[in-house]
């Protein structure tokens, strides 16, 4: 870790922490099920056989976690709504109550509508879900818009979609491989519903959490970089484009169901922040006609392109390369794309999963990523907020119990808390910034 101080971020600059409801809340029997409940009740989807029935039992135990949030000092929490929560009686209840909790605790409230546990009736393949969608997003503005100001309609789409419709590594668990395009579709049109319904429901300040990193070509041959374009199309630009241009990258929009201009058209709604899930680069190269791997994610060996090693880094205990400079890459490379027409970006996910409570290497992980978002603020990005992504050691999906991410340590057994050091580090950060 760096020692010298950390560079001032402008004023009003928002500090915070993500979660995601499936991830920690528990409480399955209090809600409808979601496409993962179902996924993971199949044997062998998830990792250690775990589920996320109980998970960090945040449902109970909300209060706990509100006041761990206070003592970080943190300006805002990232949590997401849980649709199928919202669709059993009381649902909306809980999160009435969290989000009073936070107010109470001077801390932001900014919820995601969806953050990949659909209900398990619905289907991203279908048109019809992205309006149930837009419904669902009025009935929880209207009972949280008076006091939540800021929204965050989808988290990842580009995951959700390749992850759970084309590898089959995520529920839903399909394996569609480009068939699974449609469920991109249909979900950056619910974006756009839902930004509709939003406004009309007066909010002022809507964004969307996007995963992206930098693609590096494994070499300078042309069919590696190639190759590496359309992973960068793939993984980037079919989510960013549409919502930020309008337009669909060459080639893709013929692939995609229904009127796909006047749908272009609701999914360009502006918005007023553009979210930024950074975990790692891809280096991408031609074709091996052999499978690759991403992140413990194993790819086809007929996908158009192969994923290779990031070499001489260290990695996490997820296998994930640390890039802190990928980070700056990423955020200036996206203002010379975009310009104009990329709203303030807020980094809404970053972090690494280490083992154990002393943990220096994701206080490390965490510093230089910091200080890389900086230099992207120094060349002119306008960033105007960093999550961590996580405040709980959680539910790591198909990963199960056995990644933490946590900058406070769960004990899967008794539900206890303990901070880490990680989590005395990013409160003095807070502190030093203030
Ligand atoms: C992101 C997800 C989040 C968590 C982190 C590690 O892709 O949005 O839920 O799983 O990765």
């Amino acid at each position: 870790m760096a020692t010298d101080a950390m560079p001032r971020f402008p004023d009003g600059f928002l500090w915070g922490v993500s979660t995601s409801a499936h991830q920690i809340e528990g409480a399955a029997d209090l809600r409808e099920p979601s496409v993962w409940d179902a996924f993971t009740a199949e044997p062998g989807r998830v990792k250690d056989g775990s589920t996320a029935a109980v998970a960090c039992d945040h449902y109970h135990r909300y209060r706990e976690d509100v006041a761990l949030l206070a003592g970080l000092g943190v300006d805002a929490y990232r949590f997401s709504v849980s649709w199928p929560r919202v669709n059993s009686p009381g649902g909306l209840d809980f999160y009435d109550r969290l989000v009073d909790e936070l107010c109470a605790a001077g801390v932001r409230p900014v919820p995601t509508l969806f953050h990949w546990d659909l209900p398990a009736d619905l289907d991203w393949l279908e048109r019809d879900t992205a309006y149930r969608f837009a419904e669902y997003v009025s009935a929880v503005v209207r009972r949280l818009g008076d006091r939540v100001g800021t929204w965050l309609t989808l988290n990842e789409p580009a995951e959700h979609t390749l992850l759970g419709h084309a590898l089959g590594t995520h529920a839903p668990g399909r394996e569609l491989l480009f068939d699974a395009l449609p469920a991109a579709h249909h979900q950056l049109l619910a974006h756009g519903l839902a930004v509709r319904a939003l406004r009309a429901a007066g909010a002022g300040d809507i964004g969307i959490a996007n995963s992206h990193g930098p693609t590096w070509p494994a070499s300078d041959d042309p069919a590696d970089r190639e190759a590496a374009e359309f992973y960068d199309v793939l993984l980037n630009r079919l989510f960013a484009d549409p919502l930020l241009l309008g337009r669909y990258p060459d080639g893709v929009g013929e692939l995609m169901p229904g009127d796909v201009d006047a749908d272009l058209k609701v999914i360009a709604e502006p918005l007023d922040r553009y979210g930024v899930n950074y975990y790692a680069p891809a280096r991408v190269g031609a074709p091996r006609g052999a499978e690759s791997e991403w992140g413990g994610v194993r790819l086809p060996a007929g996908l158009p392109f192969s994923v290779r090693p990031i070499e001489d880094r260290p990695l996490t205990d997820f296998g994930w390369p640390v890039v802190p400079e990928g980070l700056t890459e990423l955020l200036t490379g996206f203002r010379d794309r975009y310009g104009d027409r990329l709203p303030p970006v807020v980094i809404t996910e970053n972090g690494c999963s280490y083992e154990g409570l002393d943990d220096q290497d994701r206080i490390a992980y965490l510093d230089a990523h910091v200080r890389a978002l900086h230099r992207a603020v120094e060349a002119g990005v306008d960033v105007r907020g960093y999550f961590v992504w996580s405040l709980l050691d959680n539910f790591e999906w198909a990963e199960g119990y056995a990644r933490r991410f946590g900058l406070v340590h769960v004990d899967f057994a008794t539900r206890t808390r303990t901070p880490k050091a990680s989590y005395r580090w990013y409160r003095d950060l807070l502190r030093a910034q203030r």
